[in-house]
């Protein structure tokens, strides 16, 4: 099925070829028009009015949570909160189990070595600010979880392990069930933090099946607008929690001297929320629906990753950052070609109306790991067709033979 029509972004601009989805997703008009129906008719601010437009209001944040919630097995809407995007989130989670006192001196976070910037940073400022330690489990020759690695660096020190569901150079999906049970089965309070931002736009994450106690992912990866993050809390958690911010919003009550903290889970959410944002996300849900769920998407998918990895091998030259596993992996492909930097490849490409990243990807511990400064990336998703693959490959040998 052509689902590239739902896009007006490809009729406004004839000829764009965008593979850049594991950056950012396109938005369908089924997004465009809720956001500017909801802004129309039914905007107002939450919490406060006991008007009609705020009541209209609440429940449209109320019905974005619902099914964020839903999308990812969460029974509690009050279990998601909303932040700006996934860095925001994983530096509000980072910082209130600081404050929480459920990480401190000594205590070990293991992270996996392929992980995005926005899930190391915020423990390097936990390792800065209060002294735990960083320890990085590597993959194996699959581009998997070494677990051989990890039981070695599973000690007793460990409080906390925070994977990606999905690496956004390789595409690669990690066993994060084995990963969970290995965790839970050792100590069920050792806390479980999954980065689902590479996943949710894909591929079904089932937070009780893995076993984690925090997910959180981002929105504009999944056709909602930007300035959406989501986390997940596991409720017995969260409520043990004091959230890292308390402006308005997520304080109960104030008096001269103290404040309560307001009730779950508005006191993660200070200030007026994203409101416009959480309605993009329920549209963005909604449309995922609307072409069949998860299934329409993997389906779709898993055709155009046969098909790419087929053109891939037909130019020997292209080195891809693996591809073996085309079962256990989302659209996105990192490849480098020798003696040509990335950067050049990918403005040329430009020229060519065709939308491609490269660099570091925001990994650059992982790109390191395996020798690269940078590679190309090119990524897929649901508004994407054969024909844009074809157009890209037959640019991509242009690019080489021009530029080499
Ligand atoms: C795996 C992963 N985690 C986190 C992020 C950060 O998302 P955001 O920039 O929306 O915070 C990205 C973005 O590329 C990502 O690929």
């Amino acid at each position: 099925m052509n689902f590239k029509k739902d896009f007006p972004i490809f009729d406004n601009n004839p000829g764009l070829i965008y593979l850049d989805s594991t950056a950012t997703s396109q938005k369908p008009s089924f997004v465009i028009d809720g956001i500017k129906e909801y802004l129309e008719n039914d905007y107002a601010n939450i919490h406060r009015g006991s008007y009609s437009l705020s009541e209209r209001s609440e429940e449209m944040y109320k019905k974005s949570k619902e099914i964020t919630a839903k999308f990812i097995w969460s029974t509690d809407y009050r279990e998601i909160i909303y932040t700006y995007n996934a860095n925001y989130a994983l530096n509000l989670l980072s910082a209130s189990l600081k404050r929480s006192q459920l990480l401190k001196k000594g205590d070990k976070v293991l992270i996996s070595v392929v992980e995005h910037h926005s899930n190391i940073v915020p423990w390097l400022i936990l390792k800065e600010e209060i002294g735990i330690e960083i320890d990085y489990v590597n993959i194996d020759e699959n581009f998997w979880i070494d677990f051989e690695d990890f039981e070695k660096k599973f000690t007793a020190d460990v409080k906390l392990v925070s994977f990606t569901a999905v690496s956004n150079v390789t595409g690669e999906i990690f066993n994060l069930e084995k990963l969970g049970t290995l965790i839970k089965k050792k100590n069920k309070d050792i806390l479980f933090v999954v980065d689902a931002s590479q996943s949710v736009p894909h591929i079904p994450l089932d937070v009780k099946k893995v076993q984690c106690d925090f997910t959180f992912f981002t929105g504009h990866k999944l056709m909602a607008d930007t300035g959406i993050g989501i986390i997940w809390w596991k409720k017995e958690i969260l409520n043990t929690m004091k959230p890292a911010f308390s402006w308005w919003g997520a304080i109960s009550k104030v008096l001269k001297d103290c404040f309560y903290d307001a009730p779950l889970p508005d006191r993660f959410e200070a200030g007026t929320p994203n409101l416009s944002w959480a309605v993009s996300l329920l549209k963005a849900f909604e449309y995922i629906e609307k072409i069949g769920g998860y299934e329409t998407l993997i389906t779709h998918e898993q055709e155009l990753i046969e098909y790419t990895l087929k053109k891939f091998e037909s130019i020997p030259w292209v080195k891809l950052i693996w591809w073996k596993n085309k079962e256990s992996k989302v659209g996105v492909f990192s490849f480098i070609i020798e003696g040509i930097h990335s950067i050049d490849i990918s403005e040329y490409l430009a020229t060519k109306n065709i939308c491609i990243r490269a660099g570091q990807h925001c990994a650059e511990p992982f790109l390191t790991s395996l020798g690269l400064a940078h590679t190309c990336r090119m990524s897929l998703y649901i508004y994407n067709t054969m024909e844009d693959i074809d157009i890209f490959f037959e640019e991509l040998k242009n690019a080489i033979i021009t530029l080499q």
